[in-house]
């Protein structure tokens, strides 16, 4: 990379990053790995030694990287961003939900903004491209009964993946921006730039403004208005989704015309 220029390089250290940033906590500590495990699990050992609220753990590769449900997240080396924030929010555990609700809203926003692509929230924590994934997050709280420790954001945005790439029982559920816009996606722009939207939400978060993020939430969404199954540990519901709640559950009319709102669980379109 030449000397303070930006875009010359496709690494996702601080001198890549920070250029432009224009947040003022989440990604001005950025503890970068060329390949680590999980993002989440460094995350996780940083937040026990005190890392700073808005601390960012990033990777070219990860190892372990891991998805919802004990899944396993696809990381391969130099094409994606797996990312995870440090946050401390001064909130009640049963709001952490919030923070992924804007995690994929922030998400949306940017890829909407920087390359004019339909990106969606998907309940409870994806984003699709023309109805594929393309990103994921999952988030891991530490609290006690009423205070949250830390949150763990992890986020993977499968940028610039070819078709290829993904392993064949994905494949075609599965999608990169690069797939969707046909053209290779800066990775650092993209990552400033949901750092920046995603600030913006967490301040509302924190102080009270929840509604902004199911506002934003349901603004972006390609789920409400249509027919889902949601299947979790404790069964599964089937219906039309029609709402968000403040707690961040799906509230879906089932075909008895009865609404019931499900907190966990997949969802499928029917
Ligand atoms: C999902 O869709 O199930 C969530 C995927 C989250 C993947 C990201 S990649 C960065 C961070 N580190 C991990 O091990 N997982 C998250």
């Amino acid at each position: 990379m030449s000397d303070g220029s930006r875009g010359t390089s496709d690494l996702l250290t601080e001198r890549e990053i920070l250029p432009g940033l224009a947040t003022d906590r989440l990604g001005r500590n950025i503890v970068y790995f060329d390949s680590t495990d999980s993002t989440n699990a460094q995350a996780a050992r940083l937040a026990g030694e005190g890392a700073p609220e808005g601390t960012l753990t990033i990777a070219e590769s990860q190892t372990a990287g891991r998805g919802r449900l004990g899944r396993k997240w696809e990381s391969p080396p130099g094409v994606n961003l797996y990312f995870t924030l440090i946050l401390r929010p001064e909130i009640p555990p049963a709001a952490a939900p919030m923070i992924t609700l804007a995690a994929g809203a922030a998400l949306a926003k940017s890829v909407r903004a920087l390359y004019g692509l339909p990106a969606a929230v998907k309940w409870p924590n994806d984003a699709l491209l023309h109805s594929r994934k393309f990103a994921g997050v999952l988030t891991e709280m530490n609290a006690g009964a009423s205070r949250i420790r830390h949150v763990l954001l992890g986020v993977g945005v499968d940028v610039n993946m070819t078709e290829d790439m993904f392993p064949e029982e994905i494949r075609d559920i599965s999608t990169s921006i690069y797939i969707s816009r046909g053209e290779k996606a800066d990775r650092a722009e993209l990552l400033r730039l949901f750092l920046s939207e995603m600030e913006t939400l967490y301040d509302n978060i924190v102080s009270g403004r929840r509604e902004i993020i199911l506002d934003a939430w349901r603004s972006l969404s390609c789920t409400l208005g249509r027919r889902v199954t949601v299947k979790g540990l404790w069964g599964e519901k089937t219906g039309t989704a029609t709402d968000i709640d403040a707690s961040g559950g799906l509230v879906i009319r089932g075909d008895d015309g009865e609404a019931g709102t499900v907190v966990s669980g997949d969802l499928f379109f029917d």
